[in-house]
């Protein structure tokens, strides 16, 4: 009986290219969720008037450096996995809960819509968790890092809603 050589190069294999690809496309969608996140909470962090903003607009304004963080990282990760990071032009916007409100002392809409598009991030990179097990590790281990900031900016804006909700104002 001959023993096969296996040299395997996990997700690197030449026979891998249709999964990197899969992957390449899930990564590609969390690098536009970070990109609109960071445009989104930028312009929150800037527009909130009022005295009880300024909390919020200090989180968001530490939340855009993380979220940006994040982009370079899946934006590596494709380049790593044999992708190309999109241009502009394939850039089409989702959070329309993040759109500024019509009055830019309701900060209960950007706290329900921070947490509506961390929850996006959390079920998309659940996903991508889910797809990468026993496929493609180094992957999962960023995205994992990554699921626990969102996790922890979720939470975060959940605590500022129950207050604003035990206050009758949301
Ligand atoms: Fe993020
Ligand atoms: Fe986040």
């Amino acid at each position: 009986m001959t023993e096969t050589k296996n040299h395997s190069e996990g997700i690197l294999d030449d026979g891998a290219s249709s999964t990197r690809e899969d992957i390449v496309a899930l990564l590609t969608k969390a690098y536009w969720m970070e990109i609109e996140t960071v445009m989104s909470y930028l312009s929150a962090s800037v527009n909130l008037d009022g005295v009880r903003a300024q909390e919020i607009k200090e989180s968001l304004t530490e939340d855009i450096e993380e979220e940006l963080g994040h982009a370079r990282q899946f934006a590596a990760r494709i380049k790593e996995l044999y992708g190309v990071v999109p241009g502009s032009e394939d850039f089409s916007a989702e959070q329309s809960f993040l759109q500024p409100p019509d009055e830019q002392t309701d900060i209960v809409h950007v706290i329900r819509g921070v947490i509506e598009a961390e929850t996006g991030a959390i079920e998309h990179y659940t996903r991508v968790i889910e797809e990468t097990e026993g496929v493609d590790p180094v992957t999962q281990d960023m995205v994992i890092a990554i699921l626990r900031d969102e996790q922890a900016h979720r939470r975060l804006f959940e605590g500022f809603l129950r207050e604003y909700e035990i206050e009758g104002i949301a």
